[in-house]
C-alpha cells in the first residue's frame, strides 16, 4: 500500500483513522470478505451494514443511472448476524469499525448498541435517516426530522455505551443543522451527513408504468445516492459545519478525490463514500486517496487543517452576493470551431462559422460557454 495513507491520518469522533475515506453503511459492509477487501484497497474505516433487533425480509435491488442510484430496499443484518460481523472483521482487520443500528423502540435501540460495543465496535452510528424503514417514536417520517426525539435517543444510547456515538442524519430535516445541534447537545461524538434522500423510482412506460426493478411487485420511494445527491451532501456539510461546533463525517455523492476535497472545504472531518464503489470497485479507493494527496501536496497543503472549512468564508445568503459585469470573448487561434458552446438554448449570442464568435450585446454572462469548451479557448474578461 502507498506510504503517503499513512501521513493522511485524521481524528473523527475520537477515532483514529489512518486517511479520511471510510466506506459507508450499506452492501459493501455486510460480510467480512468484503471488508477486507476495503481494507486492502485502502480505506481508512468502515461503517458495517445496518444491524436491527430482529430479522427482516428484505434484498438488496437498485437502479444503476450514469448519475447515480435509486435504491429502495436492501438487506439488514439482524442483531446476531452483525454482532457476528463486527467480532470477525475486529480479529481480521486493523480497520477503525464503526457500527450502523436501527431499531423501533428506545430499550431495542439501547440493546443493540450494547450488542454491538460488545462484540466490538469501535464506534456506534446511530441511523435516525433511513429512507426505506418508518421512524417509531416520533410522528415524523424520519426520526432524523424530529429534534426532540434525536435528542432523547441519542442521550439514551450515548449513556448506555462507552464508545462514540455519530448521528447519521436525513438531508429531509427542515433544519439539519439544529439537529446536528440536538446531537452535539446530547453528547454525540460526531454525525455523518448525509444519508440517502428520498426519489421515486423508475417506470417502465411501455409497460403500464410498472416497476423497472428486476423481482418486485410494487413500487415504493427509495434512496438516491451518487451525483444526484452531491449538492445536497455539500450543502448539509456546510450548514452544519457553520452553525454546529461537532466533527462532521461527509457523505453523498463523493464520487472522485475532487469531491473529497470539496467536502472538506465545506468543513468535513472525513468522508464516506458507497455509490462510487458500488459502481466502480474497491479500486477507487487508492484513487480517490491518490488524488486527494497529489492534490494536497499540489497546493501546499500539509495537513486537512489547511483547508478545512475554507469554502465556508465566501457563503452568504443569495441577497447577499454581489455580480460584476464580465465579457467573454473566443481566442481565435484556440477554436477549432467544434460547436460544442453553441448548443445553448438560453444563448443567442454565439454564431459559429469556421470558429465562434460572441455578441457582446447578446450575452448573458452566464460563463457555461467557458466550462464547456474543450480547448479552453474561451476566455472571461471584466465587463
Ligand atoms: C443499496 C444501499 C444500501 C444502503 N444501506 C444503508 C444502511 O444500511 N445504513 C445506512 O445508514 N445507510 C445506508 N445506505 C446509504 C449510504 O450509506 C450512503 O449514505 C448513501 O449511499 C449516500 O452516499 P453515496 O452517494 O456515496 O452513495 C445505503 C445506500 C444504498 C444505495
Ligand atoms: S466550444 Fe470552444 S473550440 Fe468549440 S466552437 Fe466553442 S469556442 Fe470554439
Ligand atoms: S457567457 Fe453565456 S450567454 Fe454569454 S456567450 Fe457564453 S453561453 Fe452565451
Amino acid at each position: 500500500m502507498n506510504d503517503v495513507f499513512n501521513e493522511m491520518d485524521v481524528w473523527f469522533a475520537d477515532l483514529h483513522l489512518k486517511n479520511p475515506c471510510i466506506i459507508a453503511s450499506g452492501p459493501l459492509t455486510s460480510t467480512p470478505e468484503k471488508i477486507m477487501m476495503a481494507e486492502k484497497a485502502g480505506a481508512g474505516g468502515v461503517v458495517t451494514k445496518m444491524a436491527i433487533p430482529e430479522p427482516m425480509d428484505k434484498k438488496m435491488r437498485a437502479w444503476i443511472h450514469t448519475s447515480g442510484l435509486f435504491s429502495p430496499s436492501d438487506e439488514r443484518l439482524p442483531v446476531k448476524k452483525a454482532v457476528k460481523l463486527v467480532s470477525a472483521v475486529r480479529k481480521s482487520t486493523d480497520l477503525a469499525i464503526i457500527s450502523n443500528i436501527l431499531a423501533f423502540d428506545v430499550d431495542s435501540w439501547v440493546g443493540l448498541a450494547v450488542s454491538m460495543e460488545n462484540a466490538g465496535a469501535h464506534a456506534i452510528e446511530i441511523n435516525m435517516s433511513c429512507p426505506n424503514l418508518p421512524s417509531e417514536g416520533s410522528d415524523k417520517k424520519f426520526l432524523g426530522q424530529d429534534r426532540k426525539a434525536v435528542k432523547k435517543l441519542t442521550k439514551d444510547i450515548v449513556s448506555h455505551v462507552s464508545i462514540p456515538v455519530i448521528c447519521k442524519l436525513t438531508p429531509l430535516a427542515e433544519d439539519i443543522a439544529s439537529i446536528a445541534e440536538a446531537c452535539r447537545k446530547a453528547g454525540a461524538d460526531g454525525v455523518t451527513a448525509i444519508n440517502a434522500p428520498l426519489g421515486a423510482p423508475p417506470l417502465d412506460i411501455f409497460n403500464g408504468g410498472r416497476p423497472v426493478l428486476p423481482g418486485v411487485n410494487a413500487h415504493s420511494f427509495g434512496g438516491i445516492t451518487g451525483e444526484w445527491i452531491k449538492p445536497i451532501a455539500m450543502m448539509c456539510i456546510a450548514e452544519i459545519a457553520d452553525r454546529v461546533d461537532i466533527q462532521i463525517a461527509g457523505c453523498g455523492g463523493i464520487m472522485g478525490w475532487r469531491d473529497a476535497v470539496e467536502a472538506i472545504m465545506w468543513g468535513a472531518t472525513c468522508f464516506q463514500i458507497n455509490t462510487a464503489v458500488i459502481m466502480k470497485g474497491f479500486d477507487v479507493i487508492a484513487q480517490i486517496l491518490n488524488g486527494l494527496e497529489g492534490y494536497m501536496r499540489k497546493m501546499g497543503y500539509s495537513d486537512f487543517d489547511s483547508f478545512r472549512g475554507i469554502a465556508l468564508g465566501y457563503l452568504k445568503p443569495s441577497s447577499g452576493i454581489r455580480f460584476s459585469d464580465l465579457r467573454f470573448e473566443v481566442d481565435q487561434t484556440l477554436c477549432n470551431g467544434c460547436g460544442r458552446c453553441g448548443v445553448f438554448g438560453h444563448c443567442t449570442a454565439i454564431t459559429i462559422d469556421e470558429t465562434a464568435v460572441i455578441d457582446p450585446e447578446k450575452c448573458l454572462n452566464c460563463g457555461m460557454c467557458m466550462q464547456i469548451c474543450p480547448r479552453d479557448a474561451i476566455v472571461c474578461l471584466p465587463g
